[in-house]
C-alpha cells in the first residue's frame, strides 16, 4: 500500500503536526532528521510528509498530488475551498482582527474607507457582509505600516498575541474570524482512501484530545 502523502505548512504548524504525529506513536526521526529534505517518511512507511507553503499546500492537495494537508484556517478563507476541511487540529490558535488607530468611529461617516491587508479576499468578504464598500489594498507583510505611513485607514491582519498591534500604537476594531490549524483532504483522495483517511483522522482527533486534557 503506497503511504498516505501529507502536506505540512513549514514551520509552526509543521513542529505541532509532527509533536501530534509522536503523541500518536509515529516515528518522526526523518522529519528531526531531515536537513533540507522535502519529502520524508513518517511512522513505518504509512505516512510520508511533504513540507510546502501554506498556500501551496492548498494548491497540491486541491490537484490531488497529496491526498491530505495541514494548514490554517487563514490560509483556507483567502485561498478557496476546491478541498474537504475535515478536522480542526485546536493548535495554531489566533484570528482575524480589523485594527486601526482608533478603535472608534470606524464604522460611522460615508467616506469610502482604504483598507490594507495580505488577505484581500477575507477582507472583501467581512465587508461584503457588513454592507460596507471599501477599498483594498493589497500588502505582502507588515501590514501595521499601512495605517502608520498614512496609506491606510485600517487592516484586515492576523492578531496572536496583539503585540504588533500595541507596539505600533494600533488597536482591534472588530473581531474578523477565528483562526486554528485544519487537516485538509483531496476530494478524491477521501473516496478512494476514505477508510484510511477517515483513521488516521480519528487518530489526530483522539490524540489532540488527550493533549488538551493534560493542559
Ligand atoms: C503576523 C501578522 C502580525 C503578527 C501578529 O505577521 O501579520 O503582523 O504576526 O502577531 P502578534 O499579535 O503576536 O504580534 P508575521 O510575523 O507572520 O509577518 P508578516 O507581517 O511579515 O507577514
Amino acid at each position: 500500500m503506497k503511504p498516505l502523502r501529507i502536506a505540512l505548512t513549514k514551520g509552526r504548524l509543521e513542529k505541532d503536526t509532527v509533536g501530534l504525529f509522536e503523541a500518536m506513536g509515529l516515528d518522526c526521526t526523518a522529519v528531526h532528521e531531515k536537513g533540507r529534505k522535502l519529502i520524508l517518511p513518517v511512522g513505518n512507511g504509512e505516512i510520508e510528509v511533504v513540507l510546502a507553503k501554506a498556500a501551496d499546500v492548498i494548491t497540491y492537495v486541491e490537484h490531488g498530488v497529496c491526498d491530505l494537508g495541514v494548514v490554517g484556517k487563514d490560509t483556507i478563507l483567502e485561498h478557496g475551498t476546491g478541498f474537504y476541511e475535515i478536522l480542526d487540529l485546536g493548535f495554531g490558535r489566533c484570528r482575524f482582527a480589523l485594527a486601526g488607530p482608533k478603535e472608534k468611529d470606524f464604522f460611522s461617516g460615508y467616506a469610502v474607507k482604504t483598507i490594507a491587508t495580505k488577505y484581500p479576499n477575507v477582507a472583501r468578504t467581512y465587508f461584503e457582509g457588513k454592507g460596507m464598500d471599501v477599498r483594498i489594498i493589497k500588502i505582502e507583510g507588515s501590514v501595521e505600516l499601512a495605517p502608520l505611513l498614512g496609506l491606510s485607514d485600517a487592516i484586515v491582519d492576523i492578531v496572536e498575541t496583539g503585540s504588533t498591534l500595541k507596539e505600533n500604537g494600533l488597536k482591534i476594531i472588530d473581531d474578523v474570524a477565528p483562526i486554528s490549524a485544519r487537516l485538509i483532504a483531496n476530494i478524491a483522495s477521501l473516496k478512494l482512501r476514505k477508510a484510511e483517511i477517515e483513521g488516521l483522522a480519528a487518530r489526530m482527533e483522539e490524540s489532540k484530545e488527550k493533549k488538551e486534557e493534560k493542559k
